[in-house]
């Protein structure tokens, strides 16, 4: 084991939010910047990859400082660089990369390459209160992935399962455009689903009993367009919060009945959601109902550290560069999971 480093520089560019975070001693977070890119893709509905990885290019220099300036130090003074290195947006990845690269080179400091699902698991170890303890069960649920891990530790991550197709950050996306709503769809729905009835359309779950912990959204998509496509021609009015609070009833649903099964399989003590679905009450809710049931622990970080940002790459960061997991001249990004 190697000393640790005191003070890690976190940065992150893999989909739509560039973020740079200063973290101490792997507890306390001295800056946590993130500049988000979601009111220009809102136009769009929906990320252009090429317009991201400009964007990036115009705010990085000016977030990795502020984030310093903020914590109050200088890149000399930072211990090591924690860098998202995949997966994600190839062309947004390759300008946090390139960057950080630059800023290790010229500062003559160790840099890491950061696994951006790894680190949207050890979100729940940023200071919040309370933390897991391993072996727990993770639910990574984002706009790009729905997974299921057993944690085992900072470095041995299992998936159990996985989306075949959408992601459930996707599906909301998508159904909020069937809607005629704004991307991204997560929190609009959520919100119109609170003034909805959660069993006005009984859309159907993916429950998969061949792969109990893979996931399956496009069919809950689609009977969301055949409904709303059946109203309008029918001359009816949608009941959008009726839609929207259905909708969500079968994601969180399933996700809530596959991550506890996963976890008593397993026979682990704790449960950690992650992710940006992670900051929607109704799943946060169910989650921890249901692990109060099966006395399991429940941890799901505040809803800054569920969507993307650079605290939590520097905190997995942390541990890597603690165990010299350092990143070759050459390497490259990723584009999908490589572990
Ligand atoms: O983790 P994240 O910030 O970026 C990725 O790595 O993808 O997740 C973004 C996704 C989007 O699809 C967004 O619609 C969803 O998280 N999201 C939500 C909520 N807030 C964000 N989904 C459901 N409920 C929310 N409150
Ligand atoms: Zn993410």
């Amino acid at each position: 084991m190697l000393d640790a480093p005191e003070i890690v520089l976190g940065i992150e560019t893999s989909c739509d939010e560039t973020a740079a975070a200063v973290l101490k001693n792997g507890r306390e977070l001295l800056s946590n910047i993130i500049a988000s890119q979601v009111d220009i893709h809102a136009e769009f509905g929906g990320i252009v990859p090429e317009i991201a990885s400009r964007k990036h290019v115009e705010a990085i220099d000016f977030v990795v400082k502020r984030a310093l300036k903020e914590a109050g130090i200088t890149l000399e003074k930072v211990s090591g660089i924690a860098v998202t290195q995949g997966p994600g947006l190839v062309g947004s990845l390759v300008v946090g990369l390139s960057y950080a690269k630059a800023c290790a080179f010229s500062s003559e400091k160790p840099i890491t390459g950061v696994n951006h699902i790894h680190a949207h698991l050890m979100a729940c170890f940023l200071p919040n209160g309370q933390i897991p303890r391993f072996p727990f069960v993770g639910l990574v649920v984002s706009g790009g992935h729905t997974s299921l891990y057993r944690v085992d530790d900072y470095f041995h991550v299992e998936l159990l399962g996985a989306t075949r197709d959408d992601a459930a950050g996707e599906a909301f996306d998508k159904v909020a455009k069937i809607l005629g709503l704004p991307y991204p769809g997560g929190p609009i729905i959520s919100r119109l689903a609170e003034k909805g009835r959660r069993d006005a359309f009984s859309f159907p779950r993916a429950w998969l009993p061949e792969t109990p912990y893979d996931f399956s959204f496009s069919g809950l998509k689609t009977a969301v367009l055949q409904t709303v496509g059946k109203l309008t021609s029918a001359g009816q009015k949608i009941p959008v919060e009726d839609v929207c609070a259905s909708f969500e009833e079968a994601v969180v649903e399933v996700l809530t009945e596959k991550t506890i099964k996963a976890a008593v399989a397993q026979e682990v003590g704790w449960v950690v959601a992650a992710g940006g679905v992670a900051s929607n009450l109704r799943l946060r809710h169910a989650l921890r109902e249901a692990c109060m049931e099966k006395g399991l622990g429940f941890v799901v970080p505040p809803p800054v550290f569920c969507t993307d940002n650079a605290a939590m790459v520097a905190l997995a960061g942390f541990h890597q560069l603690s165990q010299n997991m350092l990143l070759a001249p050459d390497a490259d990004v990723y584009s999908r999971i490589v572990a």
